[in-house]
């Protein structure tokens, strides 16, 4: 195989900057649509890389186009090519757009797989550029990979990289590149897990990825059949997360007692079916009202919020404080209990933020009827369903969160996280959650 140092549209450009002295070494290595001698120097340098790039253009009028702009730049200087209006600096800025997308393709579709020659490992490509690119876009691969040898094979010519050195060789012909290795699957896998049905667009999607490079990218074999089942997957993914209580609030819904009687008809999301409804409890004239996390498993059964371990510390807590319990609403984001089975044991699991989208209605519903003088947000899952926002309850505790209505949004830890506080930890969250009791509590 012969190879040379110097690509062949580096060797091609080369001849038309200096074609005076090529045409007189006959070595010319390209022929040029007219005999025009462009003078090396009419080419102001910062213009240079633009014309070379300009040059890999895929097409016949590549140098006559040149020639016409540099015998412009020499009548008139170069400042027509900034000139928006202008027809050649149109042309200019479209070509250098077009090059610079195919380079950008190549880095985002070329796909090594790996092989051995010789005993020694070798990474080959076969990619398809537009237009002819290949040493424009090897020069990212030579500073990313410097130390492996790789070749990346067109139907232009080929680049070899060894020991840190670039080197060039004829086209490669073939239709196809018959190396399987197990990057294949791995691109393949990696693009169903990132392929997302609900933002296909098919032509946008040809648009990215054009179909010219479907056929050296191993992922594009399951292309036709990702669309295909897109429509069930969306479908799926709709309903999932469509799912919302607001159907199941009745239209005139003007008391505490009404959201009782309808919350266990809820269907809102899946967790219905796995328990029962625990609804808020209490003053329903409240000026203060606690929201925490969602049930545990003694408020499921006896259909009652904080009433568990947790519940306990929260009562205690504030009886220290000085607050009534029964001056108070307590409830939930989630009216219902998310667990898992370990056993006969009923562990909670952490809702889904689908979860508590779905479930939010009820508590907006109950924030409404009642309008507390001071909402106290146990936990982020609390603050999430009352303000439609996530804050961290590590940086956000003890302040007060913004509100778009008339009660007053306090975070404060939730009493579980308490219970599990490691112990060097224990006194500084107790004495903190203490303190934010007594603020809501001071404020109401
Ligand atoms: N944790 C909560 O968030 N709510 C309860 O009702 C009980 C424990």
């Amino acid at each position: 195989m012969e190879l040379s140092t110097i690509s062949k549209t580096r060797t091609a450009f080369n001849d038309w900057l200096n074609k005076e002295a090529a045409l007189q070494s006959n070595l010319l290595f390209e022929s040029f649509s007219s005999e025009k001698v462009i003078p090396k120097d009419v080419l102001p340098r910062k213009l240079k890389g633009d014309a070379y790039a300009i040059s890999c253009y895929r097409d016949e009028t590549r140098w006559s186009f040149l020639d016409r702009v540099c015998e412009r730049i020499s009548k008139e200087g170069s400042r027509f090519l900034e000139d928006p209006a202008d027809r050649d600096a149109i042309e200019w800025t479209n070509r250098l757009k077009a090059i610079r997308r195919d380079v950008h393709k190549a880095h985002a579709f070329v796909r090594f797989k790996k092989t051995t020659e010789e005993g020694k490992e070798i990474f080959i490509a076969w990619h398809r550029p537009q237009h002819l690119t290949t040493d424009l876009f090897i020069r990212l691969f030579c500073r990313r990979f410097p130390t492996m040898h790789w070749m990346i094979l067109t139907a232009d010519e080929c680049a070899h990289f060894e020991n840190g050195k670039v080197q060039f060789s004829k086209a490669y012909e073939g239709q196809s590149l018959e190396i399987e290795d197990h990057w294949e699957e791995n691109w393949r896998t990696y693009y169903s897990s990132i392929y997302n049905p609900a933002r296909l667009m098919v032509q946008a999607m040809k648009k990215e990825m054009p179909q010219w490079h479907w056929q050296t990218m191993p992922e594009s074999s399951l292309i036709p059949n990702l669309i295909r089942q897109s429509q069930n997957k969306i479908h799926t993914m709709a309903q999932k997360s469509q799912r919302s209580a607001s159907p199941y609030i009745p239209t005139f819904c003007q008391s505490i007692e009404k959201i009782q009687e309808s919350l266990p008809q809820c269907e809102g999301c899946s967790l219905h079916a796995h328990c029962r409804v625990t609804p808020g409890k209490g003053n329903s004239k409240a000026s203060l009202l606690f929201v925490g996390e969602q049930p545990g498993d003694e408020e499921e059964k006896r259909g009652e919020p904080f009433i568990g371990p947790a519940g306990q510390l929260l009562r205690k807590t504030w009886e220290e404080v000085g607050g009534n319990w029964n001056d108070l609403y307590v409830t939930n984001a989630l009216k219902h209990f998310k667990y898992e089975l370990r056993g006969k044991m009923r562990l909670h699991k952490r809702p889904g933020s689908d979860e508590v989208a779905a479930c939010r209605p009820w508590l907006q519903k109950e924030l409404e009827l009642i309008s507390p003088k001071v909402i106290l947000c146990l936990g982020s899952t609390a603050a999430l369903s009352v303000s439609g926002r996530l804050w961290p309850v590590e940086r956000y505790r003890g302040t007060w969160l913004p509100s778009a209505g008339q009660s007053r949004i306090l975070l404060t830890y939730h009493p579980a996280a308490l219970l599990r506080a490691p112990d060097q930890k224990k006194q500084e969250y107790e004495r903190d959650f203490k303190n934010d009791l007594k603020l809501a509590l001071s404020v109401a």
